[in-house]
């Protein structure tokens, strides 16, 4: 199979996938480049790019992000806090921070539409 940059009919979308504690896995048709435009890699439609900074390999992973026991952060959409019990309305509501300047606890009477 052939490939041509910037040819509309072999566009294929392009994935990159966060491994946990591991590396960027990139799928599709990409070209990897250093600064000098130079390509690297060739033409792979998949490679693991390494982000803990330890392979010998460079940009590539070689798996060393295990022996070096690296680890990456939760994503930001999950909870830092795991709750051994639901909070009550009123501890939630002093959790949340106000923006429109009122003290009125959150889903009071004025928080909800007429
Ligand atoms: S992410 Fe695998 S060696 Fe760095």
């Amino acid at each position: 199979m052939s490939r041509t940059s910037g040819d509309a009919a072999s566009a294929r979308p392009v994935t990159v996938t966060a491994c946990v504690n591991g590396p960027l896995i990139v799928r599709g048709d990409i070209d990897l480049v250093d600064e000098q435009g130079t390509p690297l890699g060739g033409q792979r439609r998949t490679m693991a790019l390494c982000r803990c900074g330890a392979s010998a390999t460079r940009p590539f992973c070689d798996g060393s992000h295990k022996s070096i026991g690296f680890r990456t952060e939760p994503p930001a959409r999950t909870p830092a806090v795991t709750l051994a019990e639901p909070l009550s309305a009123a501890e939630a509501a002093a959790l949340v921070e106000r923006t429109d300047g009122s003290d009125a606890p959150v889903g009071a009477r004025s928080d909800r539409p007429d």
